[in-house]
């Protein structure tokens, strides 16, 4: 998801450790509206194997690359309930402090708030949804500790939208009906498009 913030130019990068290694190798693909596997409710993650610390690192730089602030496992064909989340560093100069949560639930929302928000699986709409202002999120870490992590605003509206996606929720699908069906318009014109200069 890049929401509201629309990280422009690139920011200065400052990577992952891991990630120097694998910056050339090819990253992992988005998948995008209207793939029906966007759609689908994910599976809890069992125990946490290499190959899911190893999804996780494919996530974090998918979502870096974009660049965006979150990503759920689905959004890359994994249909795992697995999310990366950064919302501090989007600043310039900002540090990075990728969170991985395993298995999130939100356990405690309070308050409404219209957030305009974007995603990487859903191109060239911006719309405003309604969430709550502030959560609480329960989940697990690749180390396999339990976190809790209260937020509000951008942190808040990213856990509610990744969230989403584990669940086969897409913003679009908080949008009024009107304004859904004519971005649904737009993007299949889009395609038609896309395939026909193929
Ligand atoms: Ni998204």
């Amino acid at each position: 998801m890049n929401h509201a913030v629309r990280i422009s130019p690139t920011p200065a990068t400052t990577p992952l450790k891991d990630s120097e290694s694998t910056r050339h190798m090819a990253l992992r693909e988005v998948l995008k509206f209207p793939d029906k596997r966007l759609k689908e409710i994910s599976t809890p993650v069992g125990e946490i194997t290499d190959e899911i610390r190893q999804l996780a690192q494919d996530m974090l730089d998918v979502m870096y690359d974009e660049p965006g602030i979150g990503l759920a496992a689905p959004q890359i064909g994994e249909s795992i309930r697995m999310v990366v989340v950064d919302t501090d560093w989007t600043e310039d100069d900002a540090e990075r402090n990728p969170l991985v949560l395993i298995n999130p639930e939100i356990v405690e929302r309070s308050g409404k708030l219209s957030w305009t928000e974007g995603c990487l699986s859903v191109p060239d709409i911006e719309a405003d949804v309604e969430r709550s202002e502030s959560v609480v999120l329960r989940a697990t870490n690749l180390e396999n500790d339990e976190v809790v992590i209260e937020a509000s605003q951008l942190q808040a509206v990213c856990f509610q939208h990744e969230i989403d996606h584990l669940d086969g929720v897409l913003f679009i699908d908080r949008i009024s009906r009107l304004k859904r069906n004519l971005y649904v318009q737009r993007r299949k014109k889009q395609l038609r498009r896309e395939l026909e200069d193929a």
